[in-house]
């Protein structure tokens, strides 16, 4: 059976375990005497015939350090450079390794690697997921896709990935041949979101994709089954799934904390500069509803833990000032939700609205404001028995990390995201309907 990754040895069973071993024989041969790492030369002798008790300390750098132990108190550090990898090293203990000399490194062995990620699009949410990704111990950036190449150059100067490990929108089906590549980021205008998933799953990659899913339910539909016939996981970038503040509201309903639900009240919003992208249909598929109201329709959702089965909306367009000719201004929806519980829902690209819900029950209310913010959240409640008032200490990209460790965690451990494709396509469902009845043709 030979080791992939350790050239310049036959790694037959035998010379796995005799090379391995070799150096604690040696150690222990060459130096009875104990020379202890602090004191230098202890003349203490180790008692002939002892049983070497060596074990491998930690790796750095594939640098294999071990420590042998010669007494009680007594130890010898040995660093040895070793082209290892994680998988080598894996396949040496399925070799027979004696384990009982080497506890750490078996740990280490089936500690998983750091998920790579190929950032495609370098604009203001990269921004936010990239430091977050670089604070990560699950994750790391490994590639990068945009056609800007001295930009995508910087970036990767800054972040130590591979000059080879850049692409350009063309070349991008390239990354299949790239190993440290193990997912994508989808961080590119709304209606590109489906064709850079569904090429980053045909290169056996897996996809974490932002917000909103896709601009129509087919495009949705065409990403989740072209991750499920490569087999590679779809995560949609709903961070809040993940943030400590909307996961406390919704553990305190769920408690009954409020009694019966009874309504729900939620904004997002903000002024619209002109010229962005964001007011293209074509590349936006729509106006604020896909880009900032889907917050609220999402929060809904999780707060009630229910589906919507009545939706009803209209939209506005105020001001007529050229930014407004293709999407909508304003839009404003109710749904009722099969338990009886009415939520009322607006957004808008004309006027900077806080983004916030806030919950009725029976027995009192909580509202998170802000709640969709990158931090600031605060949460503040009153209801039988307390009176809250949270304010989340957590910055900026605190949120990003927690959803970059979750996906890297479900890719590595095969698990299925908590905000998987199947959620997006929800929305994109509740986003039609919301059109629909607004008048509004997709
Ligand atoms: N999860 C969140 O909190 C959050 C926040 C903001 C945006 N988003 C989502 O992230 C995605 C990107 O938004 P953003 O604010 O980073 O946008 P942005 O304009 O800042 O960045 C978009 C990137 O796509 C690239 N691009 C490639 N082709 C393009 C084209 N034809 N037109 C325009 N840009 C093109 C741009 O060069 C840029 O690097 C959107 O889907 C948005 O809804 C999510």
């Amino acid at each position: 059976m030979l080791l992939a990754g350790w050239p310049a040895l036959a790694w037959k069973r035998n010379t796995a375990r005799a090379t391995l071993l070799q150096p604690c024989a040696r150690l222990l041969s060459a130096n009875p005497i104990c020379s202890s790492q602090h004191s230098g030369n202890c003349k203490r002798p180790v008692a002939p015939g002892a049983p070497p008790e060596g074990f491998f300390d930690y790796v750095l750098n594939r640098q294999l350090s071990i420590v042998i132990r010669l007494g009680p108190n007594h130890s010898k550090r040995e660093s040895i450079a070793m082209n290892l990898t994680r998988r080598d090293f894996a396949r040496v203990s399925a070799l027979g390794l004696a384990v009982r000399f080497v506890p750490n490194l078996a740990a280490w062995a089936s500690a998983p690697r750091k998920t790579g990620y190929c950032v495609i699009g370098l604009g203001r949410i990269a921004g936010h997921f990239m430091p977050a990704v670089r604070s990560a111990t699950t994750s790391q950036i490994t590639g990068l896709v945009s056609g800007h190449r001295d930009k995508a150059e910087r970036m990767a100067a800054e972040y130590g990935i591979a000059a080879s490990s850049i692409y350009n929108y063309e070349n991008f089906d390239e990354i299949a041949h790239n190993p440290a590549i193990d997912a994508v980021y989808v961080a590119l205008p709304n209606s590109m979101h489906a064709e850079y998933t569904i090429r980053a799953a045909k290169a056996g990659k897996h996809v974490l994709c932002e917000k909103p899913m896709s601009t129509s339910v087919a495009d949705a539909e065409a990403m989740i089954a072209a991750c499920k016939a490569a087999r590679v996981k779809l995560m949609i970038a709903y961070r809040c799934h993940y943030e400590p503040t909307n996961l406390r509201a919704i553990r305190l309903i769920r408690q009954g904390a409020l009694g019966r639900v009874q309504a729900i009240e939620s904004t997002f919003g903000f002024n619209i500069a002109p010229g962005e992208w964001r007011l293209s249909k074509k590349l936006a598929g729509g106006g604020p509803l896909f880009d900032v109201g889907i917050y609220s329709l999402n929060a809904c959702r999780y707060l009630t833990g229910e589906e919507p089965e009545h939706i009803a909306a209209t939209a506005s367009v105020i001001d007529q000032d050229g930014r407004f000719n293709e999407v909508e201004e304003n839009v404003s929806w109710t749904m009722k939700f099969p338990s009886g519980i009415v939520a009322s829902c607006n957004t808008t690209y004309g006027a900077n609205m806080e983004g916030f819900y806030r919950v009725h029950g029976s027995k009192g209310w909580l509202e998170v404001d802000s709640a969709f913010v990158y931090e600031g959240l605060r949460l503040r409640a009153d209801y039988v028995g307390a009176q809250l008032d949270e304010l989340n200490p957590a910055r900026d990209p605190s949120h990003f990390l927690a959803e970059a460790d979750h996906f890297s965690h479900c890719v590595q451990n095969g698990q299925e995201p908590q905000s998987p494709g199947e959620e997006g396509l929800r929305d994109m469902r509740y986003i039609t309907q919301i059109y629909r009845s607004a008048g509004i043709a997709m």
